[in-house]
């Protein structure tokens, strides 16, 4: 275990004054655009400099850190708090000595002392599982176009770079498309949206709005990343918008790519985007998945969190579910409105059995328990129990943006 070799770190939040001390320690980890990123998420509306975590070597020097980016998810009607874990590192030398495990464990610490059951990240393969991280929601479902695929501009559609005087239109644009999915990202007010369009200049995730008008004046939105990693021009989020927009829009992004001098387009958009659709349609191929980790930090907090939701789904079925969670009983009891207690109380009529990280999967709706079951996850259940969970967790149609 790496704690066992774990040197003299001081484990503290950040603060104002280690502002630039952050924006150094993440440009020598991760490079000069995350640099400037953690100092843009320092005065990002929904970030202080006391949401970083730090490990300090005993001259005061930081030598690991992350960040807590706390949101807001929705799943169907219910908000859930949520805290993004983001730019985790650890300097070069220090490596393997358990001091970003320490980190994490004491930001999972802070987090349930907030009362947050749930941290999320997008970040490397088989490093999260050991703090009980488990893939779930979608957060890139990558398609490539090439350019002579996309058409050609067709008027009167054009595109316009987008303006701090549009961030109220463009806020409404965003929450109508995401409004219809199941599980939704952290609700996007107006100073998020001034902040993606006006605040990350000169960081990795800098991007820009462009507005995109007919003969009538504007019908939608598209937001294109200033950085590549493939030498593609990236869309990362787009309005809802009818085919014949969709198709006019592909048409002036192949023009703006070839401007940039960009060999293709890049879709990095939810399964159920009319962007995404007619680019499909025209050829893009769909390139790689990935998805956000999520560990279930409080579980029975989060079921508590739900029981609206579950009272909905079971619409009064009297079933007294018994739910294993890792040797922790939970019963939920449908009815009139469902409750939730300590296990043992009465002889239940159904019992499951599932880890913390296969419940996220269940609440956030990214997989089924039959799913799971299929999938020879480590999970079990009786005839009602089965009966109960597939009515308690559908499947969900989710997707959740980063907040920077
Ligand atoms: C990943 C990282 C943060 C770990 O920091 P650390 O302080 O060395 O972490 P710990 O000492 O607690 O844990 C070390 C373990 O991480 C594993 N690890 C390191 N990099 C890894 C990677 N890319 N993928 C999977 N596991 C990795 C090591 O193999 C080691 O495993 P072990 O404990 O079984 O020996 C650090 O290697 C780093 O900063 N890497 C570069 C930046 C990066 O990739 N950050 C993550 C972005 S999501």
């Amino acid at each position: 275990m790496t704690t066992d070799r774990l040197p003299a770190v001081t484990l503290r939040r950040a603060a104002q004054a280690d502002i630039a001390g952050l924006a150094a320690f993440n440009a020598q980890v991760h490079g000069a655009g995350i640099g400037v990123l953690a100092e843009r998420l320092c005065a990002a509306p929904h970030c202080t400099p006391s949401d970083f975590w730090v490990a300090c070597d005993p001259r005061g020097s930081i030598v690991s850190s992350l960040v807590l980016m706390p949101g807001v998810l929705e799943i169907g009607t219910t908000p859930v708090p949520y805290a993004e874990v983001g730019l985790v590192g650890t300097a070069e030398r220090w490596r393997g000595l358990g001091v970003c495990s320490a980190l994490i464990r004491k930001a999972h610490a802070d987090l349930c002392a907030r009362g947050i059951p749930l941290a999320m990240l997008l970040g490397i393969r088989d490093y999260y599982a050991r703090f009980g991280y488990v893939y779930t929601v979608p957060a890139g479902l990558y398609a490539t176009l090439a350019l002579d695929a996309a058409g050609t501009a067709s008027p009167p559609y054009h595109l316009r770079p987008a303006g701090l005087g549009d961030v109220a239109q463009l806020t409404a644009w965003y929450r109508d498309l995401a409004g219809r999915r199941d599980v939704r990202g952290a609700r996007r007010d107006e100073a998020a949206t001034r902040y993606l369009l006006a605040g990350l200049g000169g960081s990795a995730t800098a991007s820009s709005f462009y507005l995109l008008s007919d003969a009538a004046g504007p019908v939608g939105y598209v937001r294109v990343a200033d950085e590549s990693e493939d030498g593609g021009l990236y869309i990362n989020e787009a309005s809802d918008l009818s085919p014949a927009a969709a198709h006019a829009l592909l048409g002036l992004l192949a023009e703006l790519a070839r401007r940039r001098g960009r060999p293709h387009l890049r879709f990095n958009l939810a399964a159920d985007h009319p962007l995404r659709t007619v680019a499909l349609e025209l050829g893009a191929s769909p390139t790689s998945t990935y998805a956000w980790q999520v560990a279930l930090l409080q579980p029975r907090a989060l079921l508590h969190t739900l029981r609206a939701e579950f009272t909905r789904r079971l619409d009064g079925w009297p079933v007294d579910l018994e739910l294993n969670l890792c040797g922790e009983g939970v019963c939920l009891r449908g009815g009139p409105t469902v409750t939730i207690g300590a296990a043992g109380q009465t002889a239940p009529t159904a019992t499951a059995t599932a880890a913390a990280g296969h419940l996220a999967q269940l609440c956030l709706g990214s997989h089924t328990f039959a799913d799971l079951a299929a999938a020879g996850a480590d999970v079990d259940a009786d005839d009602k129990g089965r009966e109960a969970l597939a009515l308690l967790f559908p499947r969900l149609i989710g997707w959740i943006d980063p907040l920077y």
